[in-house]
């Protein structure tokens, strides 16, 4: 993290997919400024390898498994949350993404269906479950973790992915429409390619390369490259920023 300091003490933070990835750094970027982070995943062994690495640098953190497309599953994770902390103050809908690159023509149901399910209802029953808590403490932040595929096609992408992202991009601008005057925001983040494990694992050395050279600011993403504008959306200072998407990525919209 860089010099400028964050204080969420006394605040807890839900973050979905956060065994590994952005929503893995992110958790610990709550936790070590302050709050109380809790790690939704399906990817129990990380999870709580992630949850127990901050808990020994001194943060607060508990890993609760959670499949964020199952209303069940998802009732469950925030109602021990409330039991246990009795309040939400920012809720990141991080989890996401898909496993196969293929043409529309070429996409079988069964992966448009699961893709779309994963990238945009788990926002939509996440928020579902936070809302009424930041409505009755007339505070509260949401932000969702869209994609530049969402907004702009320069490359190949998963037309459920894409689709999916554009429409984490429209829910954000209806939710804070519908929130703000609950002193809720809600915001997105785009981000371009970033080099978490799962990228990192998906392509060669070289096309991560070329990605990086051919980005304005010649590198691709990291994962604290995501965390810095997070945590402001999460912020007091925020309070003014809602129904916004904020596309991290080098430069490369611009060009
Ligand atoms: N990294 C990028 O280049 C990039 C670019 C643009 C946008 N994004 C977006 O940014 C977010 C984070 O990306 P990332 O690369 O850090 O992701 P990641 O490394 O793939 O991690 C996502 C985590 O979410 C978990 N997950 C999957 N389905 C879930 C479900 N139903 N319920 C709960 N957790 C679930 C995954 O578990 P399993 O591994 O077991 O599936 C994994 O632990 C995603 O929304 C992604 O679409 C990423």
């Amino acid at each position: 993290m860089g010099n400028t300091k964050f204080n969420f003490s006394g605040q807890v933070a839900i973050i979905t997919g956060a065994s590994v990835g952005i929503g893995k750094g992110l958790s610990e970027a709550f936790a070590e400024a302050g709050a109380h982070s809790y790690l939704l995943d399906i990817d129990d062994e990380k999870g709580g390898e992630a949850a127990e690495a901050i808990r020994a640098k001194g943060g607060r953190a508990d890993y609760i498994h959670c499949d964020i497309t199952s209303s069940p599953s998802v009732k469950e994770a925030f109602d021990r949350i409330l039991a246990e902390d009795g309040r939400i103050d920012v809720l990141v809908n991080n989890a996401g993404g898909f496993s196969m690159q293929l043409a529309t023509v070429d996409t079988p149901e069964d992966e448009w269906d699961q893709v779309i399910t994963r990238n945009l209802k788990g926002v939509y029953l996440c928020s579902k479950a936070a809302i009424p808590t930041f409505k009755s403490q007339k505070s509260g932040r949401i932000i969702n973790f869209g994609s530049v595929a969402g907004l702009a096609t320069q490359v190949p992408s998963s037309p459920p992915y894409a689709a999916a992202k554009a429409g984490v991009h429209a829910m954000t601008r209806v939710l804070s429409f519908e929130l703000a005057r609950d002193g809720i925001t809600v915001n997105a983040i785009a981000p371009g390619t970033t080099a978490t494990e799962r990228v990192v694992k998906l392509r060669s050395p070289e096309q991560m390369k070329k990605i990086g050279e051919n980005s304005p600011v010649g590198r691709i993403g990291e994962v604290e490259d995501m965390i810095g504008c997070t945590l402001f959306l999460a912020s007091d200072e925020a309070s003014y920023l809602t129904g916004q998407t904020v596309s991290i990525n080098g430069g490369r919209l611009a060009v």
